[in-house]
């Protein structure tokens, strides 16, 4: 921290670095991660390594590693997540490419500026070769999209079908944030629902447009689930979610020509806030299974042998999606000996999702009544069903395509 020299020339960088130079980039992701590695090429010399360190798509980065190894430079691609925050404290870091490479000269530089955990474990691992690092903080962001779907869906409730306040149900995501639910992103809600608008004073949050942005690895998340046959269904309506949200203009077309809105009646709010916090914590459960599914099918096309307990690990600190519930998921994998059909099956979640279904069941039925959109608590709950049934209407669909 003490020895940071500031360079102005790319030949003056680069020759302030030891040999072999190691290069991170933070840049956009895109073709500017090529024009930024192809200037950066003059002043290299044999074995010197790039590392790209932005959300750049995993077939990206298997094309430039094979381009830039005929130009004898190690290219590796490095997922990385935690944001400002990250970039001050540590963020969690995701590396792939030359496993000998990453050894000799990577792995105490990164691990060193990685977060680390209370018990001072590195949120740090070589992931495996080409672009599996990218692949692994893509899945990162597609279930950081579920996670803030679920949470939002669980705000949408809380205020259009029990009728909390924002202070209430600050208090309330405050309370989960200390259980099982522990996690960066109910630690944020809290506060974001708790924060003032310093012109009027009002609750901010009431004065944020309901249209939500993306910048693509939530959707990439998607498609991959899409070309890979795998049913991730509460990562992909996370995605759809924002689509719809973005579209504000048709929606208040639509919602005029549609005015009237189901009545319904909340008998015991205290029950249903109960049954939701039941909802949030399997629906989340759910989410991680197909992501980790995702995973797991990926590391088996590609032949990367992804150790998919130990991933988990890598997310507990600095990270988005940072929560205590990630180490449970690593020893859902200890426990099965690596053996994972699908984590809502392990012993370390069956009897969670066991206990929580009837409430999740009550409160998306519910939420439905009152004409509510909650597209991952309820398609989370229909994967659950669909999944552990062993009769699937697809015997007729199978009779129509024959
Ligand atoms: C991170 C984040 C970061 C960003 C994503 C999603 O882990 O630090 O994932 O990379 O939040 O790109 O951004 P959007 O929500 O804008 O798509």
């Amino acid at each position: 921290r003490d020895k940071v020299t500031a360079a102005y020339e790319l030949k003056e960088f680069v020759d302030s670095l030891e040999s072999p130079r190691k290069v991170i980039l933070m840049v956009k992701a895109g073709p500017v991660v090529d024009a930024v590695t192809d200037s950066l090429l003059p002043y290299l010399q044999e074995g010197d390594i790039v590392i790209d360190a932005g959300n750049s798509y995993y077939k990206d980065t298997k094309r430039r590693m094979d381009h830039y190894a005929h130009l004898s430079v190690n290219f590796f691609g490095m997922g990385v997540s935690g944001g400002e925050k990250g970039a001050l404290m540590g963020p969690s870091i995701m590396p792939s490419g030359n496993r000998e490479f990453y050894n000799t000269y990577l792995s105490k530089l990164l691990t060193d500026i990685s977060a680390h955990t209370e018990d001072g474990s590195p949120c740090c691992d070589y992931i495996g070769p080409e672009g599996s690092g990218q692949y692994v903080k893509m899945v990162h962001n597609g279930i950081e999209y579920g996670d803030i779907q679920i949470i939002d869906e669980a705000y949408f409730i809380m205020k259009n079908m029990l009728g909390m306040t924002n202070a209430q149900m600050a208090d309330t995501f405050e309370s989960w944030n200390q259980g099982r639910l522990d996690s960066f992103l109910v630690e944020i809600t809290h506060k974001i629902l708790r924060e003032k608008d310093p012109d009027t004073g009002d609750d901010l949050i009431d004065h944020i447009l309901d249209e939500a942005g993306q910048k693509g690895t939530g959707m990439w998340t998607a498609i991959e689930g899409l070309e890979m046959h795998m049913a991730i269904p509460t990562m992909a309506e996370a995605v759809f979610a924002r689509n719809l949200s973005a579209v504000k203009d048709e929606r208040i077309v639509a919602a005029q020509a549609f005015t009237e809105r189901p009545s319904f009646v909340v008998e015991d709010v205290k029950a249903m806030l109960e049954d939701l916090e039941q909802a949030v914590y399997a629906s989340k459960i759910i989410s991680y299974a197909q992501g980790f599914q995702l995973l797991g099918k990926a590391s088996r096309e590609h032949g990367w042998n992804l150790r998919l307990g130990d991933i988990a690990l890598l997310w507990r600190e600095g990270c988005i999606i940072r929560a205590k519930f990630l180490g449970r998921i690593k020893d859902a994998y200890d426990g099965a000996d690596g053996e994972v059909q699908n984590l809502m099956l392990t012993d370390e979640f069956r009897d969670e999702i066991k206990a929580a279904v009837p409430g999740w069941r009550r409160v998306v039925a519910k939420a439905i009544e009152a004409g509510l959109y909650v597209p991952t608590l309820a398609n989370s709950l229909l994967y659950f069903d669909g999944y552990t049934s062993a009769k699937l209407p697809a015997n007729l669909c199978q009779a129509q395509r024959d």
